[in-house]
Formats: structure tokens, sequence, C-alpha cells
């Protein structure tokens, strides 16, 4: 075990920190642990630069922040590791530039996506991050109330054509979670949902549903609660799930490897 005096340094005014005097190679102790539990319930993205991992290790550091969880492209899995996804457009899996939060058709949503830089091009594709509790709290009182007693409906994305029969039948069965959801470590409340998961918002028609979400989007997400993550090779970056929504950018020469390792680790179910 090894202890480690862990020092944050923060990255943006809105959320992000980066994590110095960290090893995710090594075992962590429990009050490391606990440290980083309550430093992304606090700062929502965490970075911890220069690490050297192979996938076993990644795999054990992940779990710092929950149960690693199965992903529901299973064709973009590594195939000796199956935990963890590869984000590789050589393999098929483009990056997702729509704002959004990962698997939000399951009943118990991932808690953190964790994801590690393994080839990085030379400019570009990056990752953006935005604090939907910041966004929440932007809102005027009526459209707060409003989304407090919505919900939505998840299931997996129908128009894509790659979707495995057997994911289909194991990620395809909706799902209902609030639109507002209140953090389990954090205690605050964040908007919460995926525009392209959701099959429809409580008591409204689909069409509707959609041209709503599209709109808190536009409206929400401003420069101002984003952290914007350049990588570097050896990066780790952990996003807290329950309280924000992310994109990649594409904005890459595709020539050149852009390799993230992704794992999603098991949270709670979302409550208001
Ligand atoms: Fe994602």
């Amino acid at each position: 075990m090894v202890t480690t005096a862990l020092r944050l340094t923060p990255l943006h005014p809105a959320l992000g920190a980066e994590v110095a005097g960290v090893d995710l190679s090594a075992p962590l102790d429990a009050p490391t642990r606990e440290a980083l539990t309550r430093a992304l319930a606090e700062h929502l993205a965490l970075v911890f630069r220069g690490q050297s991992l192979t996938p076993a290790q990644y795999l054990v550091a992940a779990s710092v922040f929950g149960p690693p969880m199965a992903q529901h492209y299973s064709q973009h899995n590594m195939p000796e590791e199956p935990l963890i996804g590869l984000i590789w457009h050589r393999n098929g899996q483009q990056p997702v530039e729509m704002w959004h939060t990962d698997h939000t058709n399951r009943e118990r949503p991932p808690a953190a996506t964790i994801l590690y830089g393994v080839e990085i091009p030379s400019a570009g594709g990056g990752t953006s991050v935005a604090n939907m509790r910041a966004a929440y709290q932007a809102l005027d009182e009526a459209e707060r109330r409003r989304l407090d007693g919505l919900t939505t409906f998840n299931s997996l994305e129908r128009d894509r054509s790659d979707t495995r029969a057997e994911d289909q039948a194991k990620y395809g069965v909706p799902v209902e979670h609030p639109m507002v959801r209140t953090h389990p470590v954090h205690g605050s409340p964040a908007v919460y949902f995926h525009v392209t998961k959701a099959t429809h918002i409580s008591g409204m028609t689909p069409d509707a549903s959609r041209a709503y979400m599209d709109d808190l989007i536009a409206r929400m997400i401003r420069p101002e609660i984003v952290y914007h993550h350049a990588w570097r090779k050896g990066d780790v970056l952990v996003i807290d799930d329950r309280a924000t929504m992310h994109r990649a950018h594409g904005d890459y020469d595709r020539s050149q490897s852009r390799v993230l390792w992704r794992v999603i680790v098991e949270g709670d179910r979302p409550r208001r």
C-alpha cells in the first residue's frame, strides 16, 4: 500500500482539478481512495498526468471510483480486458461530438467515466466537460422547478446500425431517470439527460422532448462552465457523470492516431 499526499490544483474556475502525487499503477490506501472520491464529487473532473498503466493496472486504478461495468457497444471493447472500451476511430469508434453523459440507458448509470490517453494526435482531439450543477443553478427558478418534476425514458440509440443484437437485448430496455439528480456524495442537484438515449420526456412527445433538450443544451452549456482537456499521452481524465456532460472534439488529423482507453464505473440509481 502506498500512502500519498495528494495535491489538487484547480484547472478552471467552474470545474476540474489536476491531481499530483498519485501513481495510479500502485495500490492506493483507503485514505487516498476516500480523498479521491471526495475530490471528484467536488471538482467533477480530475486529471492525473504522466501515468504508465497496463490494462490490468488501469482497471484496478479505475475501481477507486466504483466497480467497472460492461460497455454496451461491445465490439469496441479490448479483447484481453473487455471492461476497457477502445475509443479509436480506426476501430470504427468515432469521437462523440454532441454533449452527453454516458450510458443513461442503465438502471445504475456510471458514477464516472475514466479515460486514459494512450495515443494522442499532435493537435486537436480534446475532451470538454461541462458542470451541470452550475448549469442547474444558472436556470431561473421557474425552469428549475419544471425540470425537478420531469423524467426521461432512456434506451440505446435506434439510429446506430452497428449495435449488436445481444447488446440491444441486454441494454435496450427502457429505463426512467429524473432530469435533475442529487449527487450522492456532494448532495447538490444537477441537470441530467442524454439527448439521443432519451426517447422522450414524461408527458411530452418525442419531437417536443428532443426540441426541449436541444434548447436546454444550447442555453445551459456556456464557456464559463466548461473545462477543455487538451490531451497529453499518459493523462488519466476522470469525469463525474452524475453532475457533468462531456463531448469529444473531432478536430484532429485522421491520419494520426487518437486512442483513449475508456472505463465506466457503476454508480447509484439517479434520484432527485
Ligand atoms: Fe461519452
